[in-house]
């Protein structure tokens, strides 16, 4: 446990910077050769709170028929809508800076913010970031949901790790504040 958690987002981006095709799918990632489960599970074990947009979580109930995948963590959904909190996720609307700067100075593990890119936006306008791990897919899709948005932001980033798994490459950047 540390007073000093950091805000880091885990992704997987195509080369061109997309998160997923226009119409959302990500079968461009699942036929990617990687290796293992591509750092996955070694990310996983330094964090005990997840953050997502709304549009992220619809996805994962669409898709992860089973069961919510995150349910040993505290998970956080942001929306602007009114919605039930479930066993597995709270939702939160207002000032979501505020939000996580309060999870922030609690104690804990590190923060995985899920994505997607219009949640990412205001936390790097905010300057709230602490690091980025982005898995790079050897693809191009020309058009898609973009991981960055534009916005009032320049983020100075120090690369503190490169590896491969497979026909992935993972970026580890700390933000520099
Ligand atoms: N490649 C990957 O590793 C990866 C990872 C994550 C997600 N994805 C994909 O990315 C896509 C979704 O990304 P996205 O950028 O379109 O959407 P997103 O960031 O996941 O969600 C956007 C939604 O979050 C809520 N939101 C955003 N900013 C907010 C704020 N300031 N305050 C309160 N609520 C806020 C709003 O929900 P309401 O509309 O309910 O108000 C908004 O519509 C999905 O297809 C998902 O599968 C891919």
């Amino acid at each position: 446990m540390n007073k000093n958690r950091k805000l880091i987002l885990f992704i997987a981006s195509t080369l061109d910077g997309y998160i997923a095709a226009k119409d959302e799918s990500l079968e461009w990632l699942f036929t990617v050769e990687g290796e293992g489960d591509n750092g996955f599970s070694e990310f996983y074990d330094t964090v005990d709170t997840v953050l997502m947009g709304k549009r992220t979580y619809d996805w994962i109930m669409k898709h992860e028929v089973k069961e919510f995948p995150y349910k040993n963590k505290e998970c956080y959904v942001f929306t602007r809508s009114m919605n039930e909190d479930t066993d597995d996720v709270k939702f939160i609307s207002g000032d979501i800076t505020h939000f996580v700067n309060q999870l922030k100075s609690k104690d804990g593990k590190n923060i995985w913010i899920v994505g997607g890119g219009e949640l990412l936006q205001p936390f790097l306008q905010e300057n709230v970031v602490d690091e980025l791990i982005i898995t790079l897919a050897p693809t191009l899709l020309g058009k898609g949901i973009p991981l960055f948005r534009e916005g009032n932001y320049q983020t100075n980033l120090f690369l503190k790790k490169i590896r491969n798994f497979n026909q992935f490459v993972e970026l580890h950047y700390e933000v520099k504040k």
